[in-house]
């Protein structure tokens, strides 16, 4: 048994307009673009379902609505499919408990803090975790299998820690000003105590060269800092500066996730995780290496 309210809730800000992969996200939410055969937010979704997470609460917006489809029971395919005797297993991610999905609108794109407060009522009074769906973690695999996700080393963490933590990884100086970055106190293995939060600084400025990689836990009283909020970096509301506001009040950790981290927010990130879980796939990745040596091969070049 942990001491501390466990984490039942995860909410998921795919609001914004994905204007970064026009004309792909033009009628498709940016967060339904598969990897292989698995839309990115699925990989989200499953790594919160790992971590013990049972409620999925999605911050959405115009034009979002088949994400929420992708969680829904699809009747006619499923009836049709188990007609012809096919396997309904691959669906089984994508279903739900009735009431474990839930949504909400933002209305109007004013900041990942802004998104995140629009939560406030199906959050209540309770710890939760945030994932930026653009971020896509993967466990190490072991010789048993899959390892550890990143939000379970997280939910690990809390455990013991209590409090709020964020995900964090070093990244080079000079990449610093396009992420939240954290002024680190002492370290103990994967965990680092947080001191200070700043958004997007000057590479100058920045209080070390680790950043916030899109994975969170945190105490209900967010929602309050959040609630007056003025605006910060890039004229948005900030999810890091009230995070930023509440240390020194409740413990505050980072933990630098053992695995890796595909930015899929930018093209060449989403193609690299695309080829990478591609490789690794059993029933494709030979096929997969082959295809990409022959590529190679053929002085295929930019
Ligand atoms: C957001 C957060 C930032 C974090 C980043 C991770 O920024 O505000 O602190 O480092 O996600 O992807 P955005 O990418 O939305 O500008």
């Amino acid at each position: 048994m942990t001491k501390h309210k466990p984490i039942r809730k995860a909410v998921f800000p795919v609001a914004g307009l994905g204007t970064r992969f026009l004309p792909a996200t033009k009628a498709i939410p940016k967060e339904m673009l598969p990897i292989v055969d698995r839309p990115l937010i699925q990989y989200a979704v499953d790594e919160a379902r790992e971590a013990g997470i049972e409620q999925m609460i999605f911050v959405t917006g115009r034009g979002k609505t088949s994400i929420v489809e992708h969680f829904d029971i699809a009747y006619e395919l499923e009836h049709t499919m188990s007609e012809r005797g096919k396997d309904l297993s691959v669906l089984d991610s994508s279903r739900f408990t009735p009431g474990d999905v839930l949504t909400v609108r933002q209305q109007v794109p004013m900041g990942l803090g802004h998104a995140i407060w629009c939560a406030r009522a199906i959050v209540g009074d309770e710890p939760f975790a945030i994932f930026l769906p653009d971020e896509l973690m993967v466990a190490h695999t072991t010789d048993s299998g899959a390892g550890t996700g990143c939000m379970k080393q997280m939910v690990e963490a809390y455990e013991q820690t209590g409090g709020n933590l964020i995900s964090v990884l070093e990244v080079p100086q000079d990449e610093v000003s396009s992420y939240g970055v954290i002024d680190p106190g002492a370290e103990d293995g994967a965990l680092t105590e947080v001191k200070g939060l700043v958004e997007k600084p000057p590479v100058a400025e920045a209080p070390s060269n680790k950043i916030i990689s899109g994975r969170y836990i945190l105490q209900p009283e967010v929602m309050r800092v959040l609630e007056d909020q003025g605006k910060g970096a890039g004229g948005e509301i900030q999810l890091t500066d009230a995070m930023a506001r509440m240390i020194g009040t409740q413990p505050f950790h980072a933990v630098t996730f053992d695995g890796r981290r595909y930015d899929c927010g930018s093209k060449t990130g989403f193609v690299e995780a695309t080829m990478a879980l591609a490789l690794e796939r059993e029933d494709m990745g030979a096929d997969v290496r082959t295809i990409m040596q022959q590529l190679l091969g053929q002085g295929i070049q930019s």
